[in-house]
């Protein structure tokens, strides 16, 4: 199992500070935002990890996070040109992937527990694709599952009638079909290629499995939702919990 970590983007619903500082190095509790994706993924051993980000963010990226000698695993560093969206993104991590199963996590999502029950079992899977889930209160802001019996039936971005409460979080899972359905998967209306797209392929082919998320979740993309994320981590000192989550223990 690879891991990947997009960190491009324009981060414009964080202007302006965003204008100069590529989001993923603001602080989050007390450390740089893109921690908590790469311990996520360490946390659940996987140590080959390659992470995206744009030409003139590189740089600092590369400054702040260097071989990956500090975290004990190895980084990976691929340029997206333009932020033509997450299933763009993706596509630069063919090589990297080599044929394994991937990991996939939005470098600006941010979780208290370990992915690693839910990494674990889509090994098992071995094929397809896993979303995992969290419970919102405003659906409409969000890629919303529908389901059918419990079985995940479709994914829509935004919606106006929300089919559940259940969002799609960036955190992804797939195996190596994935770039093949990304270059057959013509450009959204927004001129992105989207992700909920290529999920929804995998539903549609009965290929996707989900978990539900039972710990603190955000996106820090707005300065509402930054403001969240900082206050989640630093309670829990930026550690990634794992087991059960015990608010005693914190
Ligand atoms: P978004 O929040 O959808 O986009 P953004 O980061 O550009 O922010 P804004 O909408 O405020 O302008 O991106 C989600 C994550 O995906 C984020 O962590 C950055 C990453 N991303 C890329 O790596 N490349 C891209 O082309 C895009 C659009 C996003």
């Amino acid at each position: 199992m690879k891991g990947i970590i997009l960190a491009g983007g324009k981060g414009t619903r964080l202007f302006p500070l965003t204008k100069s500082i590529n989001k993923h190095l603001l602080p989050v509790g007390r450390e740089p935002m893109i921690y908590n994706p790469i311990k996520q993924l360490i946390s659940a051993d996987i140590k080959d990890i390659l992470i995206i980000t744009s030409r003139e963010d590189m740089g600092d990226i590369v400054n702040l996070l260097g071989s990956g000698k500090d975290f004990s695993c190895n980084f990976t560093y691929k340029v997206q040109e333009k932020p033509k969206g997450i299933a763009d993104a993706l596509l630069l991590a063919e090589d990297f992937a080599s044929g394994e199963l991937i990991t996939v996590i939005l470098g600006d999502n941010i979780l208290t527990k370990s992915i690693k029950p839910f990494v674990e079992k889509f090994k098992k899977q071995n094929e397809g694709a896993k979303v995992l889930l969290k419970e919102v209160k405003s659906p409409h802001h969000f890629g919303i599952a529908s389901f059918n019996n419990k079985k995940l039936s479709n994914i829509k971005e935004k919606p106006t009638q929300p089919q559940s409460n259940y969002a799609v979080t960036g955190i992804y899972m797939y195996d190596c079909n994935v770039f093949d359905i990304i270059r057959d998967t013509p450009i959204g209306p927004k001129g992105e290629y989207e992700i909920t797209c290529i999920n929804n392929f995998y539903i549609d082919k009965d290929k996707l499995t989900y978990d539900i998320l039972d710990c603190d979740w955000t996106d820090a993309g707005t300065i509402k939702s930054y403001r969240l994320a900082n206050n989640m981590l630093y309670r829990i000192n930026n550690k990634i919990i794992d087991g059960d989550y015990d608010e005693n223990s914190i």
